[in-house]
């Protein structure tokens, strides 16, 4: 096998150089990926480890630097050379103040450019041990909230305790309920805009008509009934971090009306013509496949693009089960506080039960099955009975996630009422839920309370 001594990635759109810079570093004994444009560069660097870059400062789309910070949001642990050309000092002062490890000045010396890879990589090297050593002691502390037992989940910290400190854009993909919203405020919480607002927008659930009011704002008039003006959530968002959930759901209309505020962190409120500047970090969560939603045009490509930055994939909790116990540890702590109870945990079959459930609701189904269990339980200790009994046979995973959580939560209910004998305040307290709430739901589900009354 041919071993290399790093794999670097040069970025110009000079075909010439850079075919000369490849045939250079290779005859060094480097493996080389080269890339004319922004795309191709962001690409590669998603899709294999790079241990430097090289990018030349004026792209014919873009500035070096601005793609440099996208490398770095990617994996900040690429030192970075920008080749600039002659009397550009100050751009390249600004490089290395974003992050640059050095700079070349265009037409170089190759020995030059073997000198400083070798150095940049030294460096490199040191400085990734001494990081390493340091994240085993901070990493730990840090995202208190988040139970990650399993690789996967170690490998998802801290790859959001590394882009927790950049400001790019950042996608968020998985199912329904396996922590998308957690893991974007862990990113808002991790980065510098911590005492910063953290607003979340529902995409899905804000009707259409409402939505480009609900994100932009609005001037005093711009439609009937808007009796004064109002601040939108971008705006609410400023110097904080904007969370689109759902985005998938977003309405085509609103897709570009939002690509302009996504590129430039510019909008106009409705009936407005003075367009407002935001300076927000954008994170987006979707349980869709938008590659998919991009094929059949009901996602646009642009701004898929924009959004698209830096991935993050949540994995299935069916795919890490090793995180089920400490989940369960984990929840029943919080609920005794809440509910005023002292469980200790559960019995041996109960643990069994959950770990061969297959959690087509992943982690918030895992809650929901404790918190019922601790509801149910007249002891400490959660016997197998209580666990999935509303779910949990091959053919109900074929209901839609929501049939499945209604069918739960209605099924909860009316254990609940039959343990109470319709007792709203008895069953209410043993939710966990205030009366008001409590009604609510049994709105929800045209569930009598007085027919759970037994006796005369
Ligand atoms: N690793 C985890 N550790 C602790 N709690 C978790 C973890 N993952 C998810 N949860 C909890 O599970 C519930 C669901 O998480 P969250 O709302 O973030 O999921 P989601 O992916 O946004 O779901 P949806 O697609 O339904 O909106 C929340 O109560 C969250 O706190
Ligand atoms: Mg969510």
């Amino acid at each position: 096998m041919k071993t290399t001594k790093g794999n670097i990635l040069v970025v110009d759109d000079d075909l010439n150089l850079l075919e000369v810079i490849r045939m250079r570093l290779e005859s060094a004994g480097y493996d080389v990926v080269t890339a004319a444009c922004e795309e191709d560069a962001l690409s590669s660097v998603r899709g294999s480890a790079f241990d430097l870059s090289i990018i030349d400062l004026q792209l014919e789309r873009g500035s070096g630097i601005s793609l440099m910070q996208e490398v770095h949001g990617i994996n900040p642990e690429i030192p970075v050379i920008i080749l600039t050309a002659y009397g550009s000092v100050e751009s390249a002062v600004e490089a290395m103040q974003k992050g640059a490890h050095n700079y070349l000045t265009k037409p170089f010396d190759h020995r030059e450019l073997l000198l400083q890879i070798g150095r940049a990589l030294e460096n490199r090297r040191l400085g990734s041990e001494i990081k390493r050593l340091k994240g085993l002691i901070e990493e730990r502390y840090e995202f208190s909230n988040i139970v990650a037992r399993s690789d996967k989940m170690q490998k998802i910290l801290g790859l959001v305790s590394h882009i927790a400190k950049t400001d790019s854009t950042v996608f968020v993909h998985g199912e329904s309920g396996t922590g998308k919203e957690l893991i974007a405020r862990a990113i808002h919480v991790g980065s510098s805009r911590k005492d910063q607002p953290f607003v979340a927008v529902n995409c899905a659930a804000i009707p259409e008509t409402l939505l480009e009011s609900e994100l932009f704002g609005y001037e005093k008039g711009a439609f009937t009934g808007a009796a004064q003006s109002s601040k939108g959530l971008f705006a609410q968002a400023n110097k904080g971090t904007i969370f689109l959930d759902e985005i998938g759901d977003m309405p085509l209309s609103l897709q570009s009306k939002s690509l302009r505020v996504l590129q430039e962190r510019l909008f106009y409120p409705l009936g407005s013509d003075k367009p407002v500047s935001v300076d927000v970090r954008v994170i987006v969560a979707t349980n869709k496949d938008l590659h998919k939603e991009v094929s059949e045009g009901r996602f646009r490509e642009d701004l898929f693009y924009r959004i698209y930055v830096i991935p993050v994939e949540l994995p299935p909790l069916r795919e890490r089960k090793e995180d089920i116990p400490p989940l369960v540890d984990y929840f029943i702590n919080n609920l005794n506080t809440r509910m005023g109870k002292k469980i200790k945990g559960m019995a041996p079959l109960a643990m069994q039960k959950l770990m061969l459930y297959d959690w087509p609701g992943n982690v918030r189904e895992l809650q929901n099955s404790v918190e019922y269990a601790m509801a149910m339980t007249q002891h400490d200790v959660i016997s197998g009975d209580l666990i999935l009994q509303t779910g949990g046979h091959a053919p109900e995973r074929l209901r839609s996630l929501k049939e499945a959580r209604d069918d739960f939560e209605r099924g909860y209910i009316i254990h609940l009422l039959e343990l109470t004998n319709g007792n709203i305040s008895r069953a209410s307290e043993l939710a966990g839920k205030y009366r008001a709430d409590f009604y609510i739901l049994l709105k929800k589900y045209k569930i009598r309370p007085e027919t759970f009354k037994k006796g005369q």
